[in-house]
């Protein structure tokens, strides 16, 4: 089978094919990437010899360029993870994320009706969203399949638009969709503009920790591989036309979040845990800031048997050694573009 993979030198679709190529050689794997900045094919150095997987520069905003490729390399499923996904960065540069996350996939979206034309049965146009599409929750509750959209951000609603343009090919054109929205991703080679590679990078060089707000906010975090494992699941088992909800049924607060990270840090360079906290420095909350996010993953353990296979204590722990033991990749990935990012974001607001 043929699998093309967008976006795969980000955080997600990186860590998926590197779990995905070597396990199935029988399948022949291509990953389109615009490689904007938080694109590192240096995430991709183990898997990028081996012949069943190619790779092929491309903006799928640019639909001639998208049309051609697809139509190249006739791939049976697509696993659609190319977005801008920061939401401080939305706020700063929507257009960014109007370009890629809801013209790039209309254009991903008429590449594969176009080619698939001839039938739809064994082809599948995955889907990869998040849980931000429903907006924000309280003290209680949890978002599941059937929760109303109501996204805040520039970027959430860019999401949102796109989750509506893919079930909008599915029910007018029959085009084969499946959709999973997750809660927050963490893990290996996540680019350091997220929460958790901010702090743990910060905390290596001994700078303060912006905490927005309070750091009172909740997010339900997931392990990157048991993420990509979900997927893996719906691909293989779930059904045509349906959307899955992951979640690491893991919520913590900013501020516990940080404090595990401080943890991590100070067990593994054999240090004191207070010389980290006390670089803890609340900042300059983000403007519309949503509360909570938390997943109700029933559906996708229920019918597909898929759960979380780590704690979150433990996906943390990996996480922050993993930053620890590769440098190089850190370095790589401080870049002109990044520099000017964390300068313009944190510059002023950061106490130490
Ligand atoms: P983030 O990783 O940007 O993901 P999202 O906004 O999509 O949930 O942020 C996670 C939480 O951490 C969010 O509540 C904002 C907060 N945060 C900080 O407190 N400081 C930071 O420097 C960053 C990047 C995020």
């Amino acid at each position: 089978m043929n699998i093309l993979v967008t976006g795969g030198c980000g955080f997600i679709g990186a860590n998926f094919l590197r779990r995905m190529v070597p396990r199935h050689p029988e399948h022949q794997f291509l990953n389109l990437d615009a490689l904007t900045y938080a694109g590192n094919p240096l995430s991709l150095q183990e898997i990028e010899d081996l012949p069943n997987y190619d790779f092929a520069k491309v903006n799928l905003a640019h639909s001639a360029d998208t049309h051609q490729v697809v139509e190249a390399f006739q791939p049976d499923w697509v696993i659609h993870f190319a977005a801008e996904t920061h939401v401080d960065r939305s706020i700063k540069f929507p257009g960014d994320f109007i370009q890629s996350n809801i013209i790039g996939t209309y254009n991903l979206l008429e590449s594969c009706r176009t080619i698939w034309s001839d039938q739809f049965e064994g082809r599948i146009f995955h889907h990869v969203s998040t849980d931000e599409v429903f907006g924000e929750l309280g003290e209680t509750g949890a978002f599941s399949e059937t929760t109303p959209y109501d996204p805040s951000s520039p970027y959430s609603a860019s999401k949102a638009s796109s989750d509506h343009l893919v079930r909008a090919w599915n029910h007018t054109y029959g085009l084969p969709v499946k959709i999973t929205n997750c809660s927050n991703n963490y893990g290996p080679y996540q680019f350091p503009e997220k929460l958790i590679p901010v702090m743990v990078l910060k905390g290596l060089t001994m700078e303060p920790l912006p905490v927005y707000g309070k750091g009172a906010n909740i997010r339900d975090w997931l392990f990157v591989n048991d993420h990509v494992d979900a997927i893996w699941t719906v691909l293989e088992r779930g059904e045509i036309g349906e959307t899955y909800a992951i979640g690491g049924n893991s919520e913590r607060t900013n501020l516990q979040v940080v404090e595990g990270i401080c943890r991590s840090l100070a067990q593994l360079t054999n240090s004191s845990e207070d010389q980290y906290l006390q670089l803890i420095s609340f900042v300059a909350d983000r403007p519309g800031h949503d509360f909570r996010y938390a997943i109700d993953a029933s559906k996708i353990r229920e019918k597909l048997g898929w759960e979380p296979s780590v704690t979150f204590e433990e996906g943390l722990h990996q996480t922050v050694e993993w930053y620890l033991q590769n440098p190089e990749w850190i370095n790589s990935v401080k870049t002109g573009a990044y520099r000017e990012w964390i300068d313009t974001h944190y510059g002023k607001g950061v106490n130490s």
